[in-house]
């Protein structure tokens, strides 16, 4: 099966990005057809420093590859090394109705926020309706924040299906229910524009301090508390295992613990979760020529994929003539 998935390379890795799609495609990569990418392009709706975008894709491929992202196992490339995708975008335009984009609840609530409603941030998933089709993906792992987005591919998928026959295998999203919002530290879903992540990669005493900025109510230590409710539990769950969720869940439950206590438990978690990982990306980040190297692998397999499907679509729609 062929599962596709992209990060985009603006701001620092968090834990919500982590848990909610690396560490699934990391695993992927064992027993299925891996496609990962840094979407770049994407991130232009965003970025509008050149030096922080080049530098931020560098760190992005870094951080996956640090990680766990296997090139010899996977296809691992960035989004803009294969332009190809810019003009299976422009075909797909012409298969997208407005209305379709405009229902994009990703779309309205960055215009609500008072980003700027420019082309680029309007045809947004039509882009990624791009990298999903070109590859002929069967699953797509993503957020729920995402999910629209993959629904509308399809959308895509089958008006230009229907009228040039069966091009494009039709995608399907796929959350992992278990992790699919992980909380920042006010409760809201961790993201970078709420300013509530905690970084995987950020020296010790940074992330010491972020943890402790964890809100929690202000129940006593000795009394019993709701693990359910609590914004400390619910990020510490991810690093546990099943008996390791219910043993700190007892002692919620039991009483006398503190926040304060298990905040410092979960740093500990977190710093010696990531230290290995840390280590991998900073030696990677300082061999960038290295780093370009295994990305102009990692196009030319995909550009393989690619010209597969361009080729199928230039001859259906008459661009090869
Ligand atoms: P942010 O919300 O910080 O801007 P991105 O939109 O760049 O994060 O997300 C990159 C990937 O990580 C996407 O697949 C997204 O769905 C996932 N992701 C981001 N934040 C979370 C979260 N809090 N919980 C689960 N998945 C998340
Ligand atoms: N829009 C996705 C995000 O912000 C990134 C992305 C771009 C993507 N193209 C994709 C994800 C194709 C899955 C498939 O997280």
């Amino acid at each position: 099966m062929r599962i596709l998935s992209g990060i985009q390379p603006s701001g620092s890795l968090h834990l919500g990005n982590y848990f909610g799609m690396m560490k699934k495609m990391i695993e992927y990569q064992e027993h299925e057809d891996l496609f990962c990418f840094i979407a770049n392009y994407h991130a232009m709706t965003s970025v509008s420093d050149g030096k922080a975008l080049a530098q931020g894709t560098l760190e992005a491929a870094a951080n996956f590859l640090a990680l766990g992202m296997d090139p010899q196992k996977s296809t691992f490339w960035v989004q803009s090394d294969l332009p190809e995708v810019q003009e299976l975008s422009w075909v797909l335009s012409n298969f997208t109705p407005m209305g379709l984009l405009e229902r994009c609840h990703s779309y309205k609530d960055k215009v609500a926020k008072g980003i700027q409603a420019n082309h680029g941030l309007f045809a947004y998933p039509v882009l990624m309706s791009a990298d999903i089709l070109l590859f002929q993906s069967d699953k797509v792992p993503v957020g729920k924040d995402q999910k629209q987005h993959v629904e509308v591919t399809r959308d895509i998928a089958i008006k230009f299906n229907n009228a040039y026959g069966d091009i494009f295998t039709l995608p399907e999203p796929e959350i992992d229910e278990n992790v699919a919002t992980v909380p920042g530290l006010d409760g809201q879903k961790m993201s970078k524009s709420y300013g509530n992540t905690i970084e995987l990669f950020q020296p010790e005493k940074a992330l010491r301090k972020n943890i402790m900025r964890i809100v929690t109510d202000p129940t006593p230590v000795e009394d019993p508390k709701n693990p359910d409710t609590c914004n400390v539990f619910q990020i510490y769950r991810l690093f546990l295992d099943k008996p390791g969720e219910e043993a700190l869940r007892k002692r919620y439950l039991a009483g006398g613990t503190g926040y304060g206590e298990v905040k410092e438990e979960l740093f500990v978690t977190v710093r010696d979760f990531f230290a290995p990982y840390a280590e991998k990306r900073q030696e990677l980040l300082d061999d960038p020529d290295g780093l370009r190297k295994i990305l102009s692998e990692g196009r030319d397999k995909a550009r393989y994929a690619a010209s597969k499907t361009l080729r199928k679509v230039r001859k259906k729609t008459g661009l090869t003539y």
